[in-house]
């Protein structure tokens, strides 16, 4: 044999792997190996057998800091690694989701704790006079979990409090997705400020050349890092037909991850930083969040999966019983569109809250937040069974509320002269219904916390038990960033507080979640990507809709504010944009966008004017005992069944792309031997979401369990079903 061959061959057994360990999911669809190659921890997983993460390494890099750990902080964690201890468990568990898709989720996964021990000798400065270098000894623990489900696996970091690791601050946590080659990806592009931004479908390998144009410029506050860098949850097809999909789960005192692709397909982790460009501080015992692997050959199973509820913590709140679904309506629109404001007067080019009269000053006739109208909402909501109505706008402050690096922008207590908080909260409960409070921040967070605990007993004292936050434009203070360890810790302590008050939070602007609303179920929405705002802004792609449930949705559910059935916005006002779907498509989203907090977001003349159509948004639950998905392909199309709590009535929406869809339903979930009642909203023959949004059909018939319903839906469209137990 020449030396050539022999190094080859040499070579070749260096990189094979030799696994240490092995773990199957409890079907045994799933295999998770892990192993250290060359002191390095690394991992990888197949689903029946395909690869779907290759060979891929695990670790952290850490950042060189006067303070931390004896100076011991700029030792990385990445390599130099021998284990210490291996342990595997099972665990097999059904829980109930204080709301949630289904009555009862399942949390069954093997489990492999690997601890690995870092040690090496340093020759450190002695404290005695005269006593030059002497030899230390220093050893480091971490913990590896993985949990392995039938659905995809969970794997995080954890470090035990130990003299040689107790303070450390992270520069970059180097977990790494090696993927198998160039799978078709759904994603957005990595910024530590933004998620709403339309999503692209691509090739892994064309990211780079599209990221610039993905980019929404024109959003409050931008910070894309990179050309090849995106967020989770990413949604990615293989083209041997496998769905994965990346994100993470219980993000606590944490900076929220991006994915950094590097040249052979591989993903590493990338955190956000903080303002002096760090990306976490940590004090031992902690973990990280849990990264996330999910995968299978049916898309459905991608939408139906609970394993980052799963991978956090049981509910924290021992009193639930203040938490409730809620369908709302609001003061917003009129707004967002353009023909209304949020702010009081004119007159002035910017305010000092402290010392502004507002009584003194010329209201400028577009207030939207004044008793009238407020008065009209409640009659509306009360009309219709709309649980609260949302009024934005009803404080002071919003005339320079913006972008201009305001501390002290609002106090959340002072409403304009023409709000009367107290009759109008009086006015709405005596008509059983709720206001819904909304508490800006403008991004000044400082300042939101020190006016939180004196807002919410202002709530209190009204009878409000939800508020809308928002987070516009760049963070205050300076340099930190939407989705840094210290703003989720202030999202997070926002909710703790909310929930000691019996306040339910949905977040705007704030960071996607990761779950957390299994552990803090008050966190009933957020935004964190596109939402129907941006029709008003220019429109998003027919097909937006059939992606964020395999992506935003994966961490909780969304403040979509769907139900805007005047698709055309220039018949009441002067905006130009239209809506980017049917009006069957605005239904459908009442199912296919799950939420617990769902606005009927369009004016009460528009309801009025569609009242047939708005009888759904009226009927439709948004608490569910069971949900079907029966058909999904990302950006294509989703159909779900679902079963409203507590009663035997169904629903079912379907919503398509910009092609248009054919379902078949076949209706076997429903109670054998009973009848129901069925309502179809569905697009006309020629029905267009350009062309000819508003053409629709409403048709009633008598269906039972086995039936077939057969469904047309128009391009941009959809369609939406009530099933009612006779
Ligand atoms: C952006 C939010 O998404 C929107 O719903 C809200 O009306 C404005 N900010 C003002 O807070
Ligand atoms: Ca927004």
């Amino acid at each position: 044999m020449n030396m050539r061959i022999c190094s080859i061959i040499i070579g070749l057994l260096l990189s094979v792997v030799t696994w240490a360990a092995e773990v199957k999911s409890p079907n045994g669809n799933i295999v998770l190996k892990f192993s250290l190659k060359d002191g390095r921890p690394t991992y990888s997983m197949t689903y029946k057998g395909k690869d779907v993460v290759l060979p891929s390494h695990l670790g952290l890099e850490l950042a060189k800091d006067k303070h931390a750990s004896l100076g011991l902080g700029e030792r990385d964690l990445m390599d130099g690694f021998t284990i210490e201890k291996e342990e595997t468990s099972s665990f097999d568990e059904t829980w109930q989701p204080v709301w949630g898709e289904t009555r009862d989720i399942r949390n069954h996964y093997n489990e492999y704790a690997v601890t690995l021990m870092q040690q090496w000798r340093e020759n450190v400065k002695s404290s005695r006079p005269g006593m030059q270098l002497q030899p230390r000894r220093h050893h480091r623990h971490i913990i590896i979990r993985f949990r392995v489900y039938d659905d995809g696996i969970g794997l995080r970091y954890e470090f035990p409090q130990q003299p040689d690791l107790n303070y450390f601050i992270i520069k970059e946590e180097r977990t790494e997705f090696a993927m198998t080659g160039d799978h078709t990806a759904w994603w957005i592009p990595g910024d530590y400020d933004t998620q709403e931004q339309e999503t692209q479908e691509s090739k892994l390998s064309e990211i780079s050349s599209r990221m610039h144009d993905a980019v929404n410029w024109g959003n409050s506050s931008v910070a894309v890092f990179s050309d090849t860098g995106v967020q989770t949850s990413l949604q990615m097809k293989s083209a041997d037909g496998l769905y994965i999909n990346i994100h993470e789960a219980a993000c606590l005192d944490y900076a929220t991850m991006h994915l950094e692709l590097c040249d052979d397909f591989t993903f590493v982790s990338h955190l956000t930083p903080d303002a002096t460009g760090l990306k976490g501080c940590m004090q031992t015992p902690c973990t990280t969040p849990w990264r996330t692997v999910m995968v299978s050959d049916d898309a459905r199973d991608m939408l139906s999966s609970n394993l980052i509820l799963n991978l956090n913590e049981p509910c924290k709140i021992e009193d639930t019983s203040w938490i409730h679904p809620t369908k709302y309506c609001g003061v917003w629109w009129e707004m967002i569109v353009g023909r209304g404001s949020w702010h009081y007067t004119d007159d002035v080019p910017s305010v000092d809250i402290s010392t502004f009269d507002y009584t003194k000053s010329k209201p400028n006739g577009r207030h939207c937040a004044n008793n009238e109208t407020v008065k009209r909402y409640i009659d509306f909501a009360a009309k219709n069974g709309l649980d609260q109505v949302l009024v934005e706008g009803w404080n002071i402050g919003w005339e320079d509320w913006a972008n201009m690096w305001k501390r002290d922008v609002f106090d959340f207590v002072t409403p304009y002269p023409d709000f009367d908080i107290k009759m109008l909260n009086d006015y709405a409960h005596s008509k059983g219904v709720k206001l819904m409070m909304h508490h800006e921040t403008s991004s000044s967070t400082q300042n939101y916390e020190r006016h939180i605990k004196e807002a919410f007993e202002l709530m209190n004292r009204y009878g409000y038990d939800a508020v809308k936050t928002g987070y516009v434009g760049d963070i205050i203070p300076r340099g930190d960033h939407h989705y840094s360890q210290s703003m989720n810790n202030h999202y997070l302590y926002v909710i703790k507080e909310a929930a000691k008050h019996h306040v339910m939070v949905n977040s705007h602007e704030a960071t996607r979640p990761t779950g957390l609303c299994r552990t803090y179920p008050n966190l009933v929405g957020g935004e964190s990507a596109r939402g129907t705002e941006y029709e008003a802004f220019g429109g998003s792609r027919p097909d937006h809709t059939c992606i964020l449930p395999f992506t935003r949705l994966q961490g909780g559910p969304m403040d979509f504010t769907p139900g805007i059935l005047e698709t055309k916005l220039s018949t009441w006002s002067d905006n130009t944009s239209w809506v980017h779907t049917t009006l069957c498509g605005q239904l459908a989203l009442y199912l296919t966008m799950y939420s617990p907090l769902q606005m009927a977001a369009d004016l009460p003349e528009n309801y009025e004017r569609f009242d047939d159509a708005f009888q759904f948004i009226r009927d439709v639950a948004c608490d569910w005992d069971d949900s079907r998905y029966l058909e999904a392909e990302p950006a294509d199309y989703i159909t779900v069944a679902r079963k409203a709590k507590g009663t035997d009535n169904w629903f079912i929406g379907g919503k398509c792309d910009e092609n248009g869809h054919k379902s078949v339903i076949r209706l076997d979930f429903l109670d054998k031997g009973r009848k129901y009642d069925c309502t179809i909203y569905a697009d006309a023959k020629d029905a267009h979401y350009e062309t000819n949004p508003k053409a629709y059909t409403i048709t009633r018939k008598t269906v039972k369990a086995g039936d077939v319903l057969k469904m047309t839906e128009a391009p941009g469209g959809g369609f939406a079903i009530s099933l009612m137990a006779k």
